[in-house]
């Protein structure tokens, strides 16, 4: 059966989660933190080399005040809690996104776990927080354009092929499945570019009831999806 080496998920869902119980929305939010931690150790026994989840779009800012003040707060004690125990279980944590928008302790937390984590490989996690594949196509463009300005590229250089090493995730294996939960269909400004072949899978189970189960279902469906990336049926057969 065919894994995906690198799966991306936009975690949705924990208000409503939250609303339909009564209670406040970032209860939903705390109670998305355990599924966070039964997806990565799932993802780590299935073998998949890359886990990338949205936790914080660059428009989630525009929440109510205690809606994103409760988040940070979250990114703060999930920081505190969850990294030894990824570090043991030898997961390589990196933070996509423009984390100088956020406080600076928060932001030096951040660093200072992914320099701690660094030589780990059991398992890539990469957290997208104010992250959005917007801001990473134009901070890609503003790199390029920089190395363009010192003569270290020439401008008819600049292709898909040079460009691509200035995106998020560069360094790590193309994205293979990208999961939504929550019921909507949309990709809400996630990895625009990455996402380009990447198999596409929408489930309405909101992300505080999304388990080990629930992952399987996602896994067993792409391993059902032909990818033929412009070519036809007959070709990928003819070349097995
Ligand atoms: C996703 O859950 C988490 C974040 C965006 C931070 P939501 O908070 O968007 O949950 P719903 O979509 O309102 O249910
Ligand atoms: C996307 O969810 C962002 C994250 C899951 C972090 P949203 O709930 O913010 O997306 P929209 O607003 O429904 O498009
Ligand atoms: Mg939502």
């Amino acid at each position: 059966m065919s894994i995906p080496r690198h799966i991306a998920i936009v975690m949705d869902g924990n208000g409503r989660w939250a609303q339909r119980r009564h209670l406040p929305r970032k209860l939903g939010h705390r109670e998305g933190q355990k599924a966070v931690r039964a997806t990565v150790e799932h993802c780590r026994q299935r073998g998949v080399a890359a886990l990338t989840l949205f936790a914080f779009s660059s428009e989630n800012w525009q929440r109510p005040g205690d809606e994103v003040h409760a988040l940070m707060q979250l990114f703060v004690k999930a920081l505190d809690s969850e990294v030894d125990e990824l570090h043991r279980n030898g997961v390589r944590l990196t933070f996509i996104g423009d984390l100088d928008r956020f406080d600076a302790e928060l932001s030096a937390r951040m660093r200072a776990a992914m320099a701690r984590t660094a030589g780990n490989d059991a398992l890539r996690l990469n957290v997208a927080v104010n992250y959005g594949g917007r801001w990473d196509i134009a901070q890609a463009a503003r790199g390029i354009a920089g190395a363009a300005m010192r003569g270290e590229i020439a401008l008819d250089a600049i292709d898909e092929l040079t460009l691509a090493p200035w995106l998020c995730l560069a360094d790590q294996v193309p994205i293979d499945l990208f999961i939504r939960t929550g019921g909507e269909l949309r990709v809400s400004n996630f990895l625009l570019w990455q996402l380009a072949y990447a198999e596409l899978y929408f489930t309405d189970t909101l992300w505080p009831d999304f388990d080990a189960a629930a992952l399987d279902a996602a896994i067993d469906a792409f391993a059902q999806r032909e990818r033929r990336y412009g070519h036809t049926s007959a070709q990928l057969r003819a070349t097995g």
